[in-house]
């Protein structure tokens, strides 16, 4: 294992986050939706590779996250699990997969984990979906929580600002973590929300929180692509970018333009 910081080569487990947030250890979690990208995610170390219905911005093009498919998202994470061997690999569930009722929402779950391999699931909302949440969990499926901003729900808030800034929300907030614990998610992602809020979250759940946007907690997650820099019109506050792949890759490309029509490509040695 060539990874970063990684101490332990074996599988991640739920279990073993759980022991991680025991430790104090950090857990780290990406965005990928392909096999390419999925191996280098994976053997740089991370601990989790969440296969994110950002697949619909990021990958597609939608405006929001609601358009993908439940078959999209297999084959996203069908494709991501190929390339994978010791990260945890999260699938999101898309919207309208599991908000119309529990039977409906574990019959698609039951799908998703038959036909993509995937570790475990993704859901977004606290009390309003925890029936269907025990529902999943009672079929053998481990469920990751998400609260705070939840992109499927942007008709709803009508904007991606940040979440539970009041404390009526901040309340609702707690209780659907505490709730979703209960009823026996291993972890929970928390989007946009204060950092005090957050910091409250860790402190009284036993489960790993990862957060985005949130300030610290015991994990962190980003979509890939924006912390590689390969999109140019995404900056909110909270993304660090490590690199400038936009800027790479265009530089790479329009070398490789300008090489064919100099017919300086191919050379001498790059023929048969
Ligand atoms: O779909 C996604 O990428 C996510 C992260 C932003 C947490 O849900």
């Amino acid at each position: 294992m060539s990874g970063y910081l990684v101490d332990d080569a074996r599988k991640v487990t739920t279990h073993r986050l759980i022991e991680m947030k025991q430790q104090g250890k950090k857990i780290a979690m990406l965005t990928a939706y392909d096999y390419t990208m999925a191996q280098i995610v994976d053997q740089a170390g991370m601990d989790i590779i969440l296969v994110g219905d950002s697949a619909s911005n990021v990958m597609a093009g939608n405006f929001t996250t609601l358009p993908i498919s439940v078959e999209q998202m297999i084959y996203h994470a069908k494709s991501v699990v190929r390339g994978v061997k010791r990260s945890l690999v999260v699938c999101d569930m898309p919207f309208g997969s599991y908000q119309v009722g529990r039977t409906e929402g574990v019959t698609n779950a039951i799908r998703i984990m038959k036909e993509s391999h995937a570790d475990a699931l993704k859901l977004e909302g606290g009390v309003e979906i925890l029936d269907t949440v025990r529902a999943i969990l009672d079929a053998g499926i481990p469920v990751m929580g998400h609260l705070g901003l939840m992109p499927q729900s942007i008709n709803k808030f009508g904007t991606y600002a940040v979440r539970a800034k009041e404390q009526a929300e901040a309340d609702k907030l707690l209780s659907d973590a505490h709730a979703l614990e209960e009823a026996g998610c291993f972890a929970i992602v928390l989007e946009k929300i204060p950092a005090e809020l957050c910091q409250r979250v860790c402190q009284e759940l036993t489960i790993p929180v990862i957060g985005i946007g949130a300030g610290p907690a015991d994990g962190q997650v980003l979509v890939a692509h924006d912390m590689l820099g390969m999109n140019k019109d995404f900056s909110p506050k909270f993304l660090r970018r490590y690199a400038d792949l936009f800027t790479i890759m265009t530089d790479a490309i329009g070398q490789y333009i300008n090489d064919v029509k100099t017919e300086d490509f191919p050379n001498e040695n790059e023929r048969y």
